[in-house]
């Protein structure tokens, strides 16, 4: 499973990036306004020139044609922004355009196997499935997600699965055992996936140990 940092804030990117662990990023609107980038342009720029592999950046038209259109200017702004289009009836005719263009679509805002499935047969490159949100409502996002995987592999469908709105570690651990091909998870959880208090003991016990060595040597 891969992991691409779901963000807009650069400062977080940059961080991530020196760790050597992901390999994309994903943006909305809402962590646009997170970041407190209004530049939207400048703000993916930036984005792809830090992180070389696929950037989502999110189209707001409500019907296909204007998704398109934001959809091809988007495209020009890096070689490496993937378009994200929602699962709705205007989002799938976008992405069936988009597609046969050679621009990579995030079909996202997505909640359920169907809508998976037809975004995929419109071509989409990759799909973000909001276990988290499923969750708040009661449904078991992670499980949608392997069901969603195993069909995928079941008709040979290339569209790649990301588990997106993880909220925890334990959401990470549970994509990656669903077969979700990435994981977009927010900087705060990237941080939480490394810590063990069992590594933090151990590594001061070590560094106590070998002053003790030093001393008693010295
Ligand atoms: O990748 C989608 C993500 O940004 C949504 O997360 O926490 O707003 O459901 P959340």
């Amino acid at each position: 499973m891969r992991i691409f940092l779901d963000t807009a804030n650069v400062d977080q990117i940059r961080q991530a990036k020196r760790l050597g662990v992901i390999s994309g990023v994903t943006t909305n609107p809402s962590l646009m306004f997170q970041a407190g980038r209004a530049d939207y342009r400048a703000a993916i720029q930036e984005i792809c020139a830090i992180e070389s592999g696929p950037v989502s950046a999110e189209v707001l038209s409500p019907e296909a044609e204007g998704m398109v259109e934001e959809a091809r200017e988007v495209s020009k702004w890096a070689a490496n922004v993937a378009i994200k289009i929602p699962a709705t009836v205007a989002g799938l005719e976008a992405t069936s355009i988009l597609a046969r263009e050679n621009i990579k679509v995030n079909f996202t805002l997505c909640f359920s196997l169907n809508q998976a499935l037809l975004g995929a047969l419109a071509g989409a490159a990759y799909t973000s499935l909001f276990v988290g949100r499923l969750d708040d409502i009661g449904h078991d996002g992670m499980e949608l997600v392997k069901e969603i995987v195993e069909v995928f592999n079941k008709y040979k469908l290339s569209t790649e699965v990301i588990a997106a709105s993880i909220r925890h570690p334990l959401h990470c651990v549970a994509a990656a055992k669903a077969g979700a091909h990435i994981a977009t998870v927010p900087y705060n959880v990237l941080m939480q996936m490394i810590q063990h208090p069992l590594t933090s003991i151990g590594v001061t016990r070590f560094a106590e140990d070998w002053q003790r060595i030093t001393r008693a040597e010295g």
